[in-house]
């Protein structure tokens, strides 16, 4: 799974396309959508356009929390497949959890779909601790990914030590504060330290902890720069400065999310 994707959340029409298109031509390997996007017929019109090959891709989507019946997981990974003209997902994610259906039978449906050869690898976003522990011993396959808001505004470090733990790679969406920790002082200090920009300082902080970012971007300098994050470190000291930047900022908190679920 490439360490860096392109999120693709609000990007619709030729806009989702042209992203698409530019990410593929500066080196992106990795495409993160979902169902509750609706774009995946623009992520595919950016695929076919850039000419990149399927098998060189990894491609995510998720399943919406009102579809996590059997039949409903069923039905709408098929039609991912279906829009995205794909055969498989590399990555089939529960977008959020939904304790009104049994986790067993969501998570025993994501099991068929890797079965059928239709989802390479299955996974859950928005889970918390409670939710991954459940999972963990529910799944009748490992559960690879948790996909989850991960900023310097808000550090997971608990649920990343239980994703460790069991074995499953955290995936931090809205790795930028969906912009707002561009003009942060502490992360400023530390980009002028190394010629680099904020954004590349806030992703690079995440990747040294083992952890996958998706940024979203439009334009080819933000893609581009996104990618430039990998000719330096940080020190430990100033991953330390970063660690105790003392916001807590959800900023994805939709009436459905089960976040108090400890
Ligand atoms: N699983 C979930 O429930 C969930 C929830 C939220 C998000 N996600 C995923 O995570 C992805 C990323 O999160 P997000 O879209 O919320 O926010 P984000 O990636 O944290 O931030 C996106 C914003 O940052 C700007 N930006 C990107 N690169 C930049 C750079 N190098 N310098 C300055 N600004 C830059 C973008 O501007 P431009 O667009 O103008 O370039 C955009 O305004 C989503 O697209 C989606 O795929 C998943």
């Amino acid at each position: 799974m490439p360490v860096l994707g392109l999120g693709t959340w609000q990007l619709t029409g030729d806009e989702c396309t042209n992203s698409v298109i530019m990410a593929l031509e500066l080196g992106y390997r990795h495409i993160d959508t979902a169902e509750g996007y609706g774009n995946h017929e623009q992520v595919r019109a950016g695929i076919e356009k850039s000419g990149v090959k399927r098998e060189e891709l990894f491609i995510t989507s998720k399943v919406s929390h009102s579809n996590l019946r059997r039949a409903d997981v069923l039905a709408a990974c098929d039609k991912a497949l279906k829009e995205l003209r794909t055969d498989y997902l590399d990555l089939y994610l529960v977008h959020w959890p939904n304790s009104s259906i049994p986790m067993e039978e969501t998570l025993g449906a994501m099991s068929e779909l890797v079965d059928a050869g239709k989802v390479r690898d299955i996974g859950v976003s928005n889970f918390t601790i409670s939710h991954m522990e459940e999972a963990a011993r529910v799944s009748p396959k490992p559960i690879s990914v948790n996909q989850v808001e991960y900023h310097a505004y808000l550090n997971q470090e608990d649920l990343l030590a239980k994703c460790n733990e069991l074995g499953v790679v955290l995936t931090a969406y809205s790795p930028l504060a969906r912009g707002e920790l561009l003009n942060d002082a502490v992360l400023e200090g530390i980009a002028a330290a190394h010629g680099k920009t904020v954004a590349q300082i806030a992703l690079r902080w995440l990747v040294q902890k083992g952890v996958v970012v998706i940024p979203k971007a439009r334009s080819r300098k933000h893609l581009s720069d996104n990618m430039n994050m990998f000719d330096f470190e940080l020190t430990d000291e100033e991953m330390a400065r970063i660690d105790a930047i003392e916001t807590t900022k959800r900023l994805i908190n939709p009436p459905w999310a089960e976040f108090d679920r400890s």
